[in-house]
């Protein structure tokens, strides 16, 4: 199978489940399962419990990982939830991969990106309630400002939340070009020009945090995660942006200053420059992991 996805950091993930003698593994975020099968493959003694919320991309994760039958439990589930099930100290490793997959930008038709017209869904479990067309359709102009800001570092946040409800008059807004059309009209000739990154990226991000509502689940997940692990056992993340990380480097410090862990990545290891030229899409990717000593 064709994945959409290409993994990150595989290597350095892979080094300390081989290092610390992994054998029961959670992969939290098991997206197409690229990760999962790598470390699979090159671990004969690894048995995986792979988790992730979307019902179509763990589709294509029993596709690619048919060889591995027997070796890898397959749960479609919020990580959080599905943590929360686990019996204390029963896992050699946490991991997770936060975010999305290319899978959700290229093939999803949900709205997650705006390369192409889709419907503004950017759910990631499709039984859930909200979704971007809500938030974008239904939010207060300071609500949407502050989601915004919050969720993105977005400095024109204030004005974007204005041009949408400005849009808004004029009728629904349903899809995701007409989105990021609307978000664009908030920027000069000049800054669109200048910026490095279309200027609507930052806000599809801020309304796809808002609508899973990631950064209030990965602090349960930690939790769960550091209870779920037992003694020498690891939890690993890879984030992508500075929201996410700052949440994993406290949590960890704070389990260090407890006295059961310790940090195993006094900094955050990142994509060699191998790995940048391959996949340009390593470039915000940190990884930090904590062990658990007693
Ligand atoms: C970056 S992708 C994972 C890619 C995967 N590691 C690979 O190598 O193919 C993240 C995946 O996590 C899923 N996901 C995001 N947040 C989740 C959560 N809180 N619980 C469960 N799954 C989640 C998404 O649906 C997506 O498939």
């Amino acid at each position: 199978m064709q994945s959409y996805h290409t993994s990150v950091l595989k290597d350095e993930c892979f080094s300390f489940v081989k290092r610390f003698d992994v054998r029961r593994l959670v992969d939290c975020n098991l997206g197409e399962g690229g990760h999962a099968k790598y470390f699979l493959e090159n671990k004969p003694d690894l048995f995986i419990t792979g988790i992730d919320c979307d019902a179509g991309i763990m589709d294509r994760a029993k596709e690619n990982l048919c060889e591995q039958d027997g070796r890898i439990c397959f749960l479609n589930s919020w990580a959080d939830a599905a943590l929360a099930e686990m019996p204390d100290e029963s896992e050699g490793c946490v991991f997770f991969d936060l975010g999305i997959s290319m899978y959700h930008y290229k093939g999803s038709d949900r709205g997650f990106g705006f390369s192409k017209d889709e419907r503004l869904d950017m759910r990631l479990c499709e039984s859930d309630f909200l979704t971007a067309y809500d938030v974008v359709n239904g939010y207060s102009e300071k609500d949407l400002a502050k989601i915004i800001f919050e969720y993105s570092d977005e400095r024109k946040s204030r004005r974007i939340a204005a041009k949408i409800v400005e849009e808004r008059k004029k009728g629904r807004i349903c899809t995701s070009k007409q989105l990021a059309e609307t978000v664009r009209t908030a920027f000069s000739p000049f800054e669109i020009r200048k910026s490095g990154i279309d200027v609507a990226t930052k806000t599809f991000q801020a309304i796809r945090i808002e609508v899973n509502n990631e950064l209030g689940r990965l602090k349960s997940e930690l939790d769960c995660a550091l209870r779920v692990i037992g003694k020498g056992g690891i939890v690993m993340v890879i984030s992508f942006h500075s929201l996410e990380d700052r949440i994993v480097k406290y949590r960890f410090r704070q389990a260090a200053a407890d006295g059961c862990y310790e940090i195993i990545t006094k900094k955050p290891l990142t994509a060699s420059d191998a790995e940048l030229e391959s996949n340009p899409a390593s470039r915000s990717a940190k990884l930090r992991v904590i062990r658990r000593t007693i």
